[in-house]
């Protein structure tokens, strides 16, 4: 069964079978964060959900420490390999592939699409959220999103769900929670939240929300969840 780690905001390490998986490594200048880029295990794989500063993050600089995959959307993806990273797998919304480590869908998030250290804007990509599936378990990190009625399409479909609380850039406790309702998930996790002042959330205030829907865990930085 995999193992989340929570790194701070919406980052978490995703470990299965002696495989490993980094999702929106935002270490390096995040205040949460509890290792630094250089304290990450190895890598066989980054998923990136869109080109905000704080989702993109450290993603170049440890695909190359790590000779590691780096999963994007594709126009991010090739800003990626503009970048310097050596292995990039670029995908698309709707699209999923089976990697060595797991399957990997691209979702629906409804967000903005400005790529951190890209001038031109020839970047621009649509932000997604994954269905990452390791070791039987489905893990749906939903990037930074709105609440979009797509997330029916996965209803019953996850067991584990990553879900931003923090409300002004992304949904709030009460939208988060409907998300919850939505897609039914067995467990979920709140992320994106107490980073910054703009997105202080309580989450408790989430657990309640949620009520008896999904059972909610709450992960400090540093803490795991075995799935
Ligand atoms: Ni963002
Ligand atoms: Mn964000």
């Amino acid at each position: 069964m995999p193992t989340l780690t929570f790194h701070g905001h919406a980052c978490f390490l995703v470990e299965h079978d002696g495989k490993r998986v980094i999702l929106d490594p935002f270490l390096t200048g995040n205040p949460k964060a509890d290792i630094e880029s250089r304290q990450v295990p190895p890598l066989d794989a980054i998923l990136v959900t869109h080109g905000h500063g704080d989702h993109l993050g450290d993603a170049v600089p440890l695909a190359q420490a790590h000779q590691a995959t780096l999963i994007a959307p594709y126009e991010l993806a090739r800003f990626c390999v503009e970048q310097g990273a050596p292995n990039v797998h670029p995908m698309h919304i709707g699209g999923a592939h089976a990697f060595p480590f797991g399957t990997v869908k691209l979702v629906t998030a409804i967000h903005g699409g400005a790529v951190e250290g890209d001038e031109s804007g020839r970047f621009t990509t649509h932000p997604c959220g994954y269905v990452l599936t390791m070791g039987g378990v489905r893990i749906y990190h939903t990037g930074d999103t709105a609440l979009t009625l797509d997330m029916q399409l996965l209803a019953g479909r996850v067991d584990v769900m990553c879900v931003p609380i923090g409300d002004n850039y992304t949904m709030g406790i009460e939208d988060a929670a409907r998300a919850v309702e939505l897609v039914g998930p067995k467990v979920a996790i709140p992320m994106h939240y107490g980073t910054f002042p703009l997105i202080e959330a309580d989450p408790r205030a989430f657990v309640k929300a949620v009520g008896g829907t999904a059972q909610v865990v709450v992960l400090k930085p540093g803490e795991r969840y075995s799935a």
